[in-house]
């Protein structure tokens, strides 16, 4: 691709403007200054840095809501070559799961290619909410639910405040909601407390709940859903201040 096609694909300028980044110099392709506008690169291949910063193309984010089976693993690279989350959803897009759910676990699971939205909904320092019911083996004791609040001793130390409560009259099932994601952190909990889990589904994550469809069933999320994301981990007010503090230095748009 033409080196001032790349540039506008990432974002940096217009293809004309681009041209102009790159006649004055400002322009490096595997840390060589370029200045003929007929150069190509490759954009898996090379490195380019405009004014010392590395440009890259902006992908086409895509944000997906699954309702997870039972059965199906969330990890990649699976030695045991079980079933993978990933053969539910047929897309051409590369995209990962965030977070874990158990293969025993079933409920919702996001996908997406957008590292940073990931990275940010599945740090507890963003307090993203995730709820799950739990069906216990035998009926949850009342005076339990209070460790929820105070904390959990586990093996990698004590959980963070949550909420839990029955979910209706059978002492069995409940739900507990909380904003951390360690691995089998309910399974684990519930175990520290001296129960066995019979069944876990994640019923909400954030803003979005499983509404409207089934197991092994997907959907896109609607540009609302993934604004009411971006809301939720702080993402919508990073660009506000990226605007009021206006363009870039050395970074012209046409
Ligand atoms: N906690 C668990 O123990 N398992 C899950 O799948 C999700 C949360």
């Amino acid at each position: 691709m033409r080196l001032n096609r790349y540039l506008a694909t990432c974002g940096i300028a217009s293809r004309r403007s681009a041209e102009a980044m790159i006649v004055g110099g400002r322009v490096l392709i595997n840390g060589k200054k370029i200045t003929d506008l007929a150069t190509t690169v490759s954009p898996e291949r090379d490195v380019v840095l405009v004014d010392g910063k590395k440009v890259e193309p902006i992908r086409k984010m895509v944000y997906v809501l699954l309702y997870k089976p039972k059965g199906y693993i969330t990890t990649a690279n699976d030695e045991l070559g079980r079933k993978n989350v990933l053969e539910l959803v047929k897309l051409k897009e590369r995209i990962f799961p965030i977070g874990r759910l158990d293969r025993n676990s079933e409920g919702l699971l996001l996908l997406t290619n957008d590292g940073d939205m990931a990275f940010r909904l599945m740090h507890p320092r963003f307090k993203v909410d995730k709820t799950y019911r739990v069906r216990l083996e035998t009926p949850f004791r009342e005076q339990d639910f209070e460790a929820f609040s105070n904390g959990i001793e586990l093996e990698d130390g004590i959980t963070s405040p949550c909420k839990a409560g029955y979910l209706s009259d059978s002492p069995n099932l409940i739900e507990i909601r909380l904003h951390e994601g360690r691995n089998h952190q309910v399974r684990r909990m519930l175990n520290a407390l001296g129960y066995e889990v019979a069944a876990l589904k994640r019923v909400q994550y954030g803003p979005l709940t499983l509404k409207g469809l089934a197991r092994s069933e997907w959907r896109m999320l609607t540009q609302f859903e993934v604004m009411q994301l971006r809301k939720a981990v702080g993402l919508v007010k990073t660009e506000e201040r990226q605007r009021k503090r206006g363009p870039q230095k050395n970074h012209h748009r046409d």
